[in-house]
């Protein structure tokens, strides 16, 4: 069972608070995306600009929860294997997942 329950609506602006905090999300650690205040945008993963055009909200939370196994990206809800290593749980909640995609699906624009 990957997929997170739908009736979880995500709310953008919690996702935007996650996916910028380094100690959450970090997304900031490897995307460039429209991200306030990072004075050096990071560059080894693609821009998050238009994320939300290229992938619908099932390929987005997909690839939030599992992470291909060939990516240097960590698979933010998997249980098996690749988790926070401190707390040995998944990185976010269904509920974090849901907000991270719900912002995602916000940026159409490149
Ligand atoms: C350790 C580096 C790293 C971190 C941290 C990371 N990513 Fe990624 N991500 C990547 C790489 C590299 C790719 C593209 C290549 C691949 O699939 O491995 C990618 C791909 C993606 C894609 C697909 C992009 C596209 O346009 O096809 C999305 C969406 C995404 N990441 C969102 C996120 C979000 C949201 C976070 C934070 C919650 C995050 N990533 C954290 C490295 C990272």
């Amino acid at each position: 069972m990957l997929l997170a329950a739908p009736a979880l609506a995500g709310d953008p602006a919690r996702g935007y608070a996650i996916a910028s905090n380094r100690q959450l999300g970090a997304c900031t650690l490897c995307h460039p995306g429209p991200f306030a205040g990072e004075r050096i945008p990071a560059d080894i993963a693609p821009d998050l600009r238009g994320a939300g055009a290229r992938l619908d909200a099932d390929q987005l939370r997909q690839r939030l929860i599992a992470s291909p196994p060939d990516s240097i990206m960590p698979s933010y809800r998997r249980t098996d294997g690749l988790v926070n290593a401190a707390s040995n749980r998944p990185i976010l909640s269904d509920a974090q997942i849901e907000d991270v995609v719900a912002w995602l699906a916000t940026l159409t624009t490149p």
